[in-house]
């Protein structure tokens, strides 16, 4: 077989972009630790002013910017030798509260990539991995990447766009977020509709504990309780309103979780599905956001449904036919999509 020279400096070019980003995402986390985005968004400034502005070591900090320059995350002024972020590099580097804000996907990428060694194993295994035994930054860094997602998106779109939730939201109902993690999405709800009640539920300890510390630094523990609680095990019934945010493929017995949600909603009840974006066949979700997902899904979200009971490993691509399928198993009679984003499918069950 002849090796067609083109092609294959075309797979050779792509793979420096690849191995670039993969290096360049400890960069980023190092950016984003040390506050040098945060600094260099005040305007331009020679590595010697930056690494002055934030105690850190000039020699470090030039190699670092020189990194970003060459990855179009700095620009860089070869007449003054000065470094600067763009209006666009800094809301999505530099401010924590953008909707854009990016650190935090590479944050989770990092502590992700430290159960390769254990995955790898797996691949012969077949055994599973709890979410909790992963590296902490998998927490963090999984909070710090979809709260600005979800601060953008939650309150002012998806949640209106479910049949009659954010007037009974806003009059005062239950609500449940079950596998809430750290409770990026509960505390966000509880802020927007003060007059109600939200319970959040996730089996992993420390991010309960997370949660529950944040609660009280906001002033929100009066009306938000976190517990530790299997998705099928989740105390209370007759909520007005349960969501699961980015975790239903991740469970062994997503099913299961359905028809327990099932019975604790009350009869006119909602029930809020959001998943990563995903079509319903493999050959749709062959681009870069597939990559993303697959790829997370491999080290996380896969094996994370293997450890639990049934193990059935929806993946995170899973896609809207077989979300339906899962949902209206437990006995959900209504189902449709709601709302969607690049990276995000809401949807809305109801009895
Ligand atoms: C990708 S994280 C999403 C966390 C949070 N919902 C968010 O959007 O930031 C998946 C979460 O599902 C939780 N989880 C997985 N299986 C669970 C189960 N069977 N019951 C409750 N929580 C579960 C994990 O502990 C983890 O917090």
């Amino acid at each position: 077989m002849a090796v067609d020279m083109d092609r294959l400096n075309a797979f050779i070019g792509r793979f420096v972009g690849d191995l670039g980003a993969a290096v360049h995402a400890g960069m980023v986390v190092i950016g984003d630790r040390l506050g040098l985005y945060k600094a260099l968004a005040a305007g331009p400034m020679s590595s010697a002013e930056l690494a002055a502005k934030t105690d850190t070591d000039e020699r470090y900090v030039r190699e670092w910017l020189s990194s970003q320059a060459a990855g179009g995350y700095v620009n860089y002024d070869e007449k003054t030798n000065r470094f600067s972020l763009s209006e666009e590099q800094a809301f999505a580097l530099a401010d924590e509260d953008s909707p854009a804000y990016l650190p935090g996907a590479f944050q989770l990428a990092l502590g992700s990539l430290l159960s390769v060694p254990r995955i790898t194993d797996s691949f012969r295994t077949g055994a599973g991995m709890g979410w909790g035994e992963h590296d902490e930054n998998v927490f963090h860094g999984c909070e710090k990447f979809f709260r600005p997602g979800y601060a953008a998106n939650l309150v002012s779109t998806w949640i209106p766009a479910l049949d009659d939730t954010k007037e009974k939201l806003t009059a005062g109902a239950r609500a449940a977020d079950v596998g809430c993690g750290k409770g990026a999405s509960t505390l966000l709800m509880a802020k927007a509709f003060p007059k109600s009640r939200f319970f959040g539920f996730d089996y992993h300890d420390k991010s309960i504990e997370a949660a529950r510390e944040t609660a009280k630094r906001e002033g929100l523990a009066e009306r938000v309780t976190f517990e530790v609680a299997k998705a099928k095990e989740y105390p209370g019934k007759d909520y007005d309103f349960v969501a699961v945010f980015d975790c239903l493929h991740d469970m062994g017995d997503p099913a299961g979780a359905a028809a327990h949600v099932r019975q604790s909603l009350n009869q006119d009840g909602t029930w809020m599905i959001v998943e990563p974006f995903a079509n319903d066949d493999l050959k749709d979700n062959l681009n870069p956001v597939g990559r993303v997902y697959y790829s997370f899904s491999t080290l996380l979200c896969t094996p994370c449904s293997r450890s639990q009971e049934v193990g059935l490993c929806l993946g995170a691509q899973a896609g809207e036919k077989r979300m339906r399928q899962v949902v209206t198993s437990a006995g959900f009679k209504r189902f449709r999509r709601a709302a969607e984003t690049p990276f995000n499918i809401v949807y809305e069950a109801r009895p």
